[in-house]
């Protein structure tokens, strides 16, 4: 399951990629919005990462404006990796390399042919771990001494 959410300023990409995506027979569950009113992105980053981080989606792509800050506020739940990608060769590489488990795309941004095609590179992609695992567990130590310094709470 790809778990699919955006604020108002993606709203219609997200529209275009989860028809997209749906089309190529992905399963899809959408956190919203619905439509193109005033919100704030981390309302929407938070479930769409919880998703992500206790099973229940494999993949999350997040769409505001920028792709800016839903990627930050991505980032920020332990956990995801996200990575906020305007050219294919980073979205093949945030997977390959990084392990993304979250890809994030400015709906400003970018055109939906292209960011279709971003997608999709991020999902075809495959992580290929030895000396990248060693770097995202890294990652993760980081995220474990931030937590263990009470800086979360
Ligand atoms: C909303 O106007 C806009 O700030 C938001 O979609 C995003 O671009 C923030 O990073």
């Amino acid at each position: 399951m790809i778990a699919i959410g955006s604020d108002h300023g993606g709203f219609g990409l997200k529209e275009e990629i989860k028809k997209y995506l749906s089309e190529q027979g992905y399963p899809i569950k959408d956190f919203g919005v619905e439509s193109t009113a005033s919100v704030d992105y981390p309302d929407v980053a938070h479930p769409v990462c919880m998703s992500v981080v206790n099973g229940e989606c494999e993949k999350g792509i997040l769409i505001c404006g920028t792709g800016i800050g839903i990627s930050m506020a991505a980032n920020k739940v332990h956990g995801i990796r996200a990575a906020l990608c305007g050219d294919c060769f980073s979205a093949r590489m945030a997977k390959e390399h990084n392990n993304a488990n979250v890809i994030a795309l400015g709906g400003r941004v970018i055109g939906s042919d292209l960011a279709k095609e971003i997608v999709n590179a991020w999902l075809k992609a495959e992580f290929q771990g030895g000396r990248h695992q060693n770097r995202v567990n890294k990652i993760h130590i980081l995220e474990e001494k931030r937590k263990g310094e009470g800086k979360d709470e």
